[in-house]
């Protein structure tokens, strides 16, 4: 399992991967304008936060593949490193998919919303198909089943893709995805830090150190 972090927030960002094994940083045009600046700006920042090694998915917004390729190799050289251009799709994605590969670039196709949307970017070389779990759970479809089937055709057709499951608002969506196989997750640091908390582990922490503390002195 690779775990991303959804979210162009440096701060958050930088504490994250202090702690958790992080992969990289997703964004897409909502994010960036959310945090309130230059997407060029703003990814730079995150590109300075993470390293050149993490992987950094950078979704580009033209409406045309030539507008989507432009962006891409703009975005690409304003961060060099580990970059992933994020390429929605529509027919004017896959035909960029298929453009991008060509020109080296790794890809990452999204706003996937059905198996086959995912099997066409897959078969198109996008290196991941990122379904969005919440999305479809939200217009009473189910986001788990469909990070399934994704995983079932890519093994079918022994496909070079992996599954980047996205969209998340709960640690039991991540869950399901994680058992149905998905290889990877991008999630916001709140989820991150929901996945590994429990309040027992916190009790059982807190226990072992009253009983020890007199006799743990030595390592003190
Ligand atoms: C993934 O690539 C998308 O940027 C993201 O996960 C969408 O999440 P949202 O449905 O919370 O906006």
């Amino acid at each position: 399992m690779l775990y991303l972090l959804d979210t162009a927030e440096v701060e958050a960002i930088e504490k994250m991967i202090d702690i958790y094994p992080i992969s990289g940083v997703t964004t897409n045009p909502t994010i960036i304008a959310r945090r309130g600046n230059k997407v060029i700006d703003t990814i730079k920042e995150i590109r300075a936060c993470i390293g050149e090694e993490r992987m950094l998915h950078v979704q580009t917004l033209g409406e045309t593949s030539e507008d989507m390729v432009r962006e891409a190799n703009m975005l690409r050289d304003a961060v060099k490193g580990n970059f992933y251009a994020k390429i929605p799709v529509n027919e004017q994605g896959i035909k960029a998919i298929q453009l991008l590969k060509k020109d080296g670039f790794n890809v990452t196709a999204t706003a996937i919303f059905t198996q086959q949307q995912a099997l066409i970017a897959s078969v198109a070389g996008a290196d991941f198909v990122a379904p969005y779990v919440n999305r479809l759970d939200n217009i009473s479809s189910s986001g788990i089943n469909v990070v399934e089937d994704i995983v079932k055709l890519i093994k079918n057709y022994d496909l070079n893709t992996k599954v980047l499951a996205a969209s998340f608002k709960n640690v039991e969506q991540v869950h399901q995805v994680s058992l149905a196989g998905a290889h990877s997750v991008t999630i916001n640091p709140e989820l991150c830090t929901n996945l590994l908390y429990h309040p027992l582990t916190q009790e059982s922490i807190i226990d072992f150190i009253l009983d020890g503390y007199s006799y743990y002195d030595e390592l003190r």
